[in-house]
């Protein structure tokens, strides 16, 4: 691997293809988790620059440079994007690493090549956009246009930052929308310079603007703005409900990716190395900060002790470090308020009676930072918290089970149903609870699996509508009109 470059941070808001500052003048700060230090003061976006992206991105929308720009030009478009965002992969990475302290290897090597593909996948669907003819009786002549909605407002969360920004606006463009993205406070950088890069790639004025700030302030701004016309949000559930009443004022159109407590279901017949090893991926992946990660592992009884001993054994190898060490696979902590949070629902686990087999501890990595070893817990009685509660941490609460009957029963016993996945040899067994698991992914003798062309997104309180994918990209950002022609007059 190449050694990064130093990177200058962006630090203004990218409205209309310039930058610009917050109309108050106020910023707030970028910090590094990993080190504590502030990585640049970025401007906040207060009500009036959310007007001022909003005006932009309608602006954009009527204008003939892209409003009328041909599919096939925003399919080049996104294509010299996903080129760009290759050729600045070192430094998207490198930023992205600084704000969100994941490990440099898997930004460089997973988020960023991700992020092209993405942009690369809906580069392909933007000329493919279409409507229908419709068999209609009398003497007319019925067609459907696919149009895009308007504007898009996007707010995104701080797991996955550059991919969380490409999966919202990649799809959006491909539709011809225009979009206003507002990435999480803890990690603005990466989505400014996906800005600022799209302007570079030749996207119009106004098409993609990025405006970081407060949830509170700047995301709830860009809900409520009339000039909006749809919000995609990724995030916590309880954000997701206050964003759903607030739309209800302007009657945007909504779709929401929310959080989870996705069941890794374990069985006896199962390749075990295998499934102890996806096990402790699905919740270990991204220090746990992931909303599809695997944090109920359902074992089945028979095997419930030799899998425990398995995850205490990785999670022991789970090396907690500096992210831009090759040794390191636990990165930092994305804030100390996270890490609170995190810490929290370890005390929880200890206090309701589960058993800590492996780590539980918040380490310093050269006297600085938010770190969290990772850790296990066995015994958990499907009541306590840390099985009902999403942590976003690394921490696995292992439970275990009696019978097919018993592990769907498990995993269903839940207010989400992000995803799940099956460790079995027996494909009926397999199918059977893949099509019995209330959730909007499955994986089968596997974890953690996601394409661009696989649409991905929540049954029951983890949300609705999906984001990736081709059908869903087109119900969420386009909308459908149908055209009558008499034929007789
Ligand atoms: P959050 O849901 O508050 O933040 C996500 C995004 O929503 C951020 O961009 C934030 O600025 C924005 N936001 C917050 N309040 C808003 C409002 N009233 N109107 C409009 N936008 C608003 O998540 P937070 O506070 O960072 O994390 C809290 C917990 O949420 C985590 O511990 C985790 O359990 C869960 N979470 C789940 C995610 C997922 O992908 N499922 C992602 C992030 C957090
Ligand atoms: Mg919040």
């Amino acid at each position: 691997m190449t050694e990064p470059p130093r990177v200058q941070p962006p630090t203004r808001l990218w409205i209309g293809g310039e930058w610009a500052d917050a109309d108050d003048g106020g910023t707030f700060p970028s910090v590094n988790p990993a080190t504590e230090e502030v990585i640049a003061e970025v401007a906040e976006a207060g009500e009036r620059d959310i007007d001022r992206a909003v005006r932009a991105a309608r602006d954009a929308l009527r204008d003939d440079s892209w409003g009328r720009a041909s599919p096939h030009r925003r399919s080049l478009l996104l294509w010299r994007l996903a080129d760009l965002v290759d050729e600045h992969a070192d430094e998207l990475a490198l930023l992205e690493v600084q704000d969100n302290g994941k490990p440099y290897f898997e930004a460089r090597r997973i988020d960023v090549p991700s992020v092209a593909q993405t942009l690369r996948y809906y580069a392909g669907m933007a000329d493919k956009v279409q409507g229908d003819t419709i068999a209609v009786p009398g003497p007319y002549l019925n067609y459907t246009l696919r149009e895009p909605v308007g504007v898009v407002g996007a707010i995104i969360p701080w797991n996955f930052p550059l991919s969380m920004a490409s999966w919202k606006a990649a799809p959006a463009l491909a539709c011809g929308n225009t979009v206003v993205l507002k990435p999480a406070e803890q990690t603005p950088l990466t989505a400014l310079r996906l800005g600022e890069l799209a302007s570079e790639a030749g996207f119009p004025p106004g098409v993609l603007n990025v405006v970081p700030g407060y949830g509170e302030r700047a995301g709830a701004a860009l809900v409520r703005h009339p000039g909006v016309d749809a919000i995609s949000f990724t995030g916590s559930t309880e954000v997701g409900r206050t964003i759903m009443r607030e739309a209800a004022g302007t009657l945007k159109k909504v779709s929401l990716e929310l959080g989870g407590k996705s069941p890794n279901i374990v069985f006896a017949d199962s390749d075990l190395r295998a499934a102890v090893r996806g096990a402790s991926m699905g919740i270990f992946y991204g220090k746990g900060e992931v909303c599809a990660a695997g944090s109920r592992i359902l074992v089945e009884s028979s095997v419930h002790e030799e899998v425990v001993e398995g995850l205490k054994g990785l999670a022991a190898k789970a090396t907690v470090g500096d992210p831009m060490a090759p040794t390191t696979r636990l990165g930092a902590i994305v804030s100390e308020e996270q890490l609170d949070r995190v810490m929290g629902y370890i005390e929880a686990g200890v206090g309701d009676g589960a058993e800590l087999v492996a780590g539980g501890e918040r380490v310093r990595v050269k006297g600085r930072g938010h770190f969290v070893t990772a850790t296990v817990f066995s015994g958990v009685e499907p009541e306590m918290r840390i099985a009902r509660e999403e942590i976003f941490g690394p921490v696995a609460a292992v439970t275990p089970f009696d019978d097919i009957d018993d592990a769907i029963a498990k995993a269903n016993d839940s207010l989400y149903g992000l995803a799940a996945g099956v460790w079995t040899r027996d494909i009926g067994k397999a199918h059977r609870l893949a099509s019995e698991i209330d959730a909007g992914t499955v994986w089968v003798n596997t974890y953690n699996q996601y394409a661009a062309a696989s649409p991905f997104g929540g049954y029951k309180e983890s949300g609705f509508g999906r984001d990736l994918g081709f059908q869903s990209a087109l119900e969420k950002y386009t909308q459908l009109k149908s055209v009558w022609v008499a034929l007789d007059r």
